[in-house]
């Protein structure tokens, strides 16, 4: 599993803005689109592409275009859902498939709720979007998932993560074609398994408590 953690001021501080407590729902949507933006620049170094003819007013010239099968993008409901258009704007031509996991708050466990993905993934490129990776549960299980239905490679886009649950991650998809792409990697998990300092439960900030 190859790991890169983004180290830019911009990110770094709306990160700041977003572990505000006193942030609210909308500024936290707004930034987390804007971060996600940001990211998804560096989780998408290895897209997919070939050369493609085409005329400029002056001549003709050889580009680029996203290749077939184009890239899933898969956001984990509910919090990835806040990702998604950034997401997408950078990636038009994706599409979108959903997968909606729940950790229990006592075992920290992961449960899949609802699945909406194509059944063969074979050759595809499947961006997952969470911002949170804590204990690494909800990740692992996602990638299972997603490679056992065939996809070639899973890159996966957080904004912030946890030293324990990235290892978690990275034992368990040892050897797999499997890339986490992160805003930050923060100190600690607590005994409730959320990451410190963190900005708190993603989901609720975003879309309120349940
Ligand atoms: C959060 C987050 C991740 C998961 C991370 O979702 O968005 O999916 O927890 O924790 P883990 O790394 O320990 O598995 P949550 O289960 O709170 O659901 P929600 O997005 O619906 O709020
Ligand atoms: N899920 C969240 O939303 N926040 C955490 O800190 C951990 C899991």
């Amino acid at each position: 599993m190859r790991v890169h953690v983004a180290d830019h001021p911009l990110i770094t501080h709306k990160l700041t803005v977003l572990r505000d407590k006193n942030t609210t729902s909308p500024s936290f949507r707004a930034l987390t689109e804007e971060l996600v933006t940001l990211l998804a620049y560096e989780a998408t170094r290895e897209v997919r592409v070939e050369p493609v003819e085409i005329e400029t007013p002056v001549t003709k010239t050889v580009g680029i275009a996203l290749s077939d099968p184009k890239p899933l993008i898969v956001p984990i409901l509910r919090a990835g859902l806040g990702m998604l258009e950034g997401m997408v704007k950078l990636l038009p031509s994706a599409e979108v498939g959903f997968l909606g996991m729940v950790r229990d708050e006592e075992t920290l466990q992961p449960t899949t709720y609802a699945e909406r993905l194509p059944d063969d993934l074979a050759g595809r490129q499947c961006y997952v979007i969470d911002p949170m990776l804590a204990t690494g549960g909800s990740l692992i299980a996602a990638i299972d998932f997603l490679l056992q239905r065939g996809a070639d490679e899973v890159i996966a886009v957080c904004l912030l993560g946890a030293p324990e649950g990235l290892e978690a991650v990275k034992a368990a998809t040892a050897g797999k074609n499997v890339t986490v792409v992160l805003g930050a990697v923060d100190e600690k998990l607590n005994e409730h398994g959320y990451i410190v300092p963190g900005l708190g439960d993603a989901g609720d900030r975003l879309y309120g408590l349940v």
